[in-house]
């Protein structure tokens, strides 16, 4: 491999790799790979530094480290001793490791952990303890054992401007995946009627006037021996650059004020208050305003609704506002196919996709 050049890896939610691997081809990373559960690519340091910035549906991304065979503990040890530790931890930071094995002869998931962590310290030696802590994943796969560095930190999905939430958010990661599903690219209006925190047009604004995700936060790379911040300073200076003025309006309401106070102060510390139009209406009521454009939302289920748990009437409700929207797309979430229908509305099932550990279905269509 070219001098410099490292092999990383972006883990996303299920359903997300594509758009991953699409925005990293957006923002011309090279050799990207997608796998389930997540998107490969080779790059150097400012490649790794450009994805934590940038990318908005990668939930952590990780340097490989290295790859070998190993069926027993005293060859585990042997080997990672001999990885290239000191290239990204410094002597005296506190190691985090997590380990999976599957199909593998070395299955004490804590043992492993102790093995590699204790390789580790000894191959980095002395050093006073500096209050740093690093994550280190091990992953044996058929005897074969990965050991990757944590780049990120913080998920990535904590962007920093979500300190307060409603009843059952969406993760930032899944709100942008979703936009990204329906290649919505902000040339037409969105509206979200049952916004919650207002994570979807949140994401939406950001997106769409092209402001970093991670510009405002702090990841695990800045603490690595070889951190560049002249380089990173340069590469938000660049993304400052890159902002654009909104080009179509955005629309959020929620039937529940104190929620809809919470959506504000987040996207006020998003810094795209500016762009989204908040109104307290209930979902009946809601209606186009202006030009056609996408209408996606996160509807509840999986909590206690007033029909006494059957969805279908609640369904029912948002395909008779539906049908307002001539001309819209309309995307929504669902636990099953059999609620989609109850919506009477023209949509598909476009991806399978996991909200908060609930296997769910983006469903989605035009109303003509
Ligand atoms: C699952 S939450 C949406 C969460 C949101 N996507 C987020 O990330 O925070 C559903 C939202 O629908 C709102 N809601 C429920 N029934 C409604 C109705 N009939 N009219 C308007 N809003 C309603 C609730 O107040 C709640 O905020």
């Amino acid at each position: 491999m070219k001098r410099g050049i490292e092999e990383f890896f972006a883990a996303t939610a299920p359903g997300l790799e594509e758009v991953c691997a699409a925005e990293m081809r957006a923002i011309g990373l090279e050799e990207v790979r997608t796998t389930p559960g997540g998107v490969a690519f080779r790059g150097e340091l400012r490649d790794l530094y450009r994805a934590n910035l940038w990318l908005r549906t990668a939930g952590r991304i990780v340097v490989r480290l290295g790859e070998f065979g190993s069926r027993d503990f005293p060859d585990l040890y042997k080997k990672t001793l001999r990885l290239p530790w000191g290239r990204f931890i410094r002597p005296g930071t506190a190691l985090r490791v997590r380990a999976v094995s599957r199909r593998s002869r070395l299955v004490h998931t804590g043992r492993l952990e102790a093995t590699v962590g204790e390789a580790a310290l000894r191959a980095l030696g002395e050093g006073s303890p500096n209050g740093l802590e690093q994550l280190v994943l091990v992953r044996l796969e058929q005897d074969r054992c990965l050991v990757s560095i944590d780049s990120s930190g913080e998920l990535l999905h904590r962007r920093g401007y979500r300190l307060h939430a409603g009843a059952a958010p969406l993760r930032e990661t899944l709100a942008a995946g979703l936009l990204g599903l329906l290649q919505w690219d902000g040339s037409v209006p969105l509206l979200d009627p049952l916004c919650g925190s207002g994570t979807i047009v949140i994401e939406g604004a950001l997106s769409a006037r092209r402001i970093a995700p991670g510009s405002e936060r702090a990841f695990a790379f800045m603490n690595w021996p070889g951190w560049r911040q002249g380089l990173w300073e340069a590469l938000g200076a660049e993304a400052r650059r890159s902002q654009r003025s909104l080009p179509s309006p955005l629309v959020a309401s929620d039937r529940d004020s104190a929620v809809l106070e919470v959506a504000r102060g987040n996207a006020q510390r998003a810094g795209v208050a500016d762009a989204i139009d908040f109104q307290c209406s209930a979902l009946a009521d809601v209606r186009p305003q202006g030009a056609p454009g996408l209408l996606l939302c996160n509807p509840p289920y999986g909590e206690r609704l007033e029909s006494g748990g059957d969805l279908r009437p609640f369904f029912r409700m948002l395909g008779e506002v539906g049908r307002r929207f001539c001309g819209w797309q309309i995307a929504f979430l669902a636990p099953d196919e059999r609620l989609a229908r109850a919506s009477g509305l023209p949509v598909v099932p476009r991806a399978r996709l996991d909200n908060g550990g609930l296997e769910v279905t983006l469903f989605a269509g035009r109303v003509e």
